[in-house]
């Protein structure tokens, strides 16, 4: 099977979260090695974290300019998830766990029932923030719980994909049909926007 590093957002476009050593931990789970099938949903990956280090960053700062910063990184993630983070998530569950369930019956697989069960959980979340920025304007405190929570639930799950569901997935599925999933799954690049 073809394994290689997971190509990241273009070294020439001037990143603050990669000067930031929190970053480093981050990706690391997408410095792995990973089939190569499977590495748009890895660099999907890779701009999530840096969106939810970025609304973890926000919920951290001075008193003074957090409402602010609360505000501009919930409306920055809204635009990604919009964008891309969407269709990153009907990926998963439309092309590649259906790839999966041809060798192994989803409906015993704990591993995958936890991930679905992340993706509504999130999702909700999504939904509730939204609402919050949209019908209370003024009130900061549902924004800044909902994204200090929103944050913490994008790194698990990210965090729990690649650690335990993408291995699981490349131990199944043959080099041949990774590859074939991998030509039908959206590469993210500059045009999207989702660098920041
Ligand atoms: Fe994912």
């Amino acid at each position: 099977m073809r394994h290689a590093r997971i190509p990241g957002p273009s070294p020439r476009r001037r990143n603050p979260v990669r000067r930031n050593p929190v970053a480093g931990i981050l990706l690391s789970f997408t410095a792995m090695k990973r089939h190569a099938g499977l590495h748009p949903l890895s660099q999907h990956h890779h701009f999530a974290l840096t969106q939810a280090l970025l609304m973890r960053r926000a919920a951290e700062a001075p008193a003074s300019r957090r409402a602010a910063a609360l505000r501009q990184a919930a409306e920055k993630f809204l635009s990604f998830w919009k964008k891309a983070g969407e269709q990153h998530f009907r990926e998963e569950e439309e092309l590649l766990l259906p790839a999966y369930a041809r060798h192994t019956p989803l409906e015993q697989d704990p591993v995958v029932a936890r991930m679905l069960a992340e993706h509504a959980k999130i999702r909700g979340q999504i939904q509730q923030l939204q609402t919050a920025l949209e019908t209370s304007p003024e009130a900061g405190l549902p924004i800044e719980e909902g994204v200090a929570t929103l944050a913490r639930a994008l790194y698990d799950l990210i965090r729990y994909e690649e650690n335990e569901v993408f291995p699981r997935i490349e131990r199944v599925l043959g080099d041949a049909e990774l590859q074939a999933l991998g030509q039908r799954l959206t590469r993210l690049h500059s045009k999207y926007s989702c660098e920041i």
